[in-house]
């Protein structure tokens, strides 16, 4: 990282040992919290005095609350607005915007549908921001997921991860993550919905080991971590074609059983069970996808941590 503010846009801004202490960070934030109360301050109550402002233009039920309960555990405050409610919303710029809120917040995590507003928020932010999600990654997403991955099975270097379903904001930031720790990724997509041909380019470039595989069953084999995502993403159309498409994608028992023994099933949810993934599944003993949302908690206080410490 050579930039003075510390914002948190996408995975692949960081170098590997910057991103390994970020997800070290994360880990330690979780192991210290054990048996104590939900709105206890963490003893080092690094966001005392700040406050973090969430701007959503898309609905949140984990992001939202994972953040806002960072927040307290962290000794700091925050604000959660819906973006239609904002002068935004009537056509006022997003630089003025975060030019205006840099004044009064120590920090904001944006959730928007298209990933250019977070970077034209970052130009103007004279604070930290942070990628709530957009169009194109799901950063905070990935590093749960990771940590999900790493308190299950160990070290993710040299294991296999999978995943089933379009490419998406969600793939992309695994792609990233590809690129900073040495796993081998296999996407099994359809040809029609391939993840960003510029994201898989430049990860590889970066040394990403990316297999694509069109095959669920050949994809699935000795995988140790099966991860899905809706396949209908915030703002997508819903038509029939891309389900019946997607259809040959759904993460079944069956590929679970074609998997390692101890493979574990991710999914950032909300999942439609009958869909990208089967009930059995989900619902299983491979499933890992309620730590995986706890997670999200440990893991933004590492990323605001992360942020605050910013020059
Ligand atoms: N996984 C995730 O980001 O969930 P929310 O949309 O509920 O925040
Ligand atoms: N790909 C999904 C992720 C939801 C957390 C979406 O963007 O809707």
């Amino acid at each position: 990282m050579t930039e003075k503010i510390r914002h948190f846009i996408d995975l692949n801004y960081f170098s590997k040992n910057d991103f390994r202490d970020l997800l070290n960070s994360c880990h330690q934030r979780k192991k210290s919290k054990i048996r104590i109360g939900k709105a206890e301050v963490d003893d080092d109550a690094c966001a005392k005095d700040k406050i973090l402002a969430m701007i959503f233009e898309k609905p949140s039920t984990r992001t939202r609350f994972s953040f806002e309960t960072a927040m307290y555990q962290l000794g700091g405050k925050s604000i959660v607005v819906n973006s239609n409610d904002m002068q935004l919303n009537r056509g006022e710029t997003i630089s003025d915007t975060a030019r205006v809120l840099s004044r009064y917040v120590d920090i904001v995590m944006l959730r928007t549908n298209e990933h250019s507003s977070i970077l034209d928020f970052s130009n103007s932010s004279s604070v930290p921001v942070i990628n709530g999600l957009s169009d194109l990654s799901h950063p905070c997403q990935v590093v749960a997921d990771l940590m999900t991955f790493e308190e299950i099975l160990g070290p993710i270097k040299s294991k296999v991860v999978t995943w089933f379903g379009p490419g998406n904001n969600m793939t992309h930031s695994w792609i990233h993550a590809a690129s900073l720790l040495d796993f081998e990724l296999r996407v099994c997509a359809p040809k029609e919905y391939l993840p960003n041909l510029e994201i898989v380019e430049k990860a590889r470039s970066d040394g990403a080991n990316i297999i694509e595989i069109d095959d669920p069953k050949e994809a699935a084999n000795g995988s140790h971590c099966i991860v899905t995502d809706t396949w209908f993403s915030m703002g997508d159309e819903e038509d029939r074609s891309k389900r019946d498409v997607l259809r040959q994608f759904q993460v079944t028992n069956k590929l679970i059983s074609l998997a390692d023994d101890n493979v574990i099933f991710l999914h950032c949810l909300p999942a439609h069970r009958g869909e990208e993934v089967e009930s059995q599944v989900i619902d299983g003993p491979h499933s890992y996808v309620w730590d995986e949302a706890e997670n999200r908690l440990h893991a933004q206080k590492g990323i605001i941590d992360w942020c605050l410490k910013s020059n």
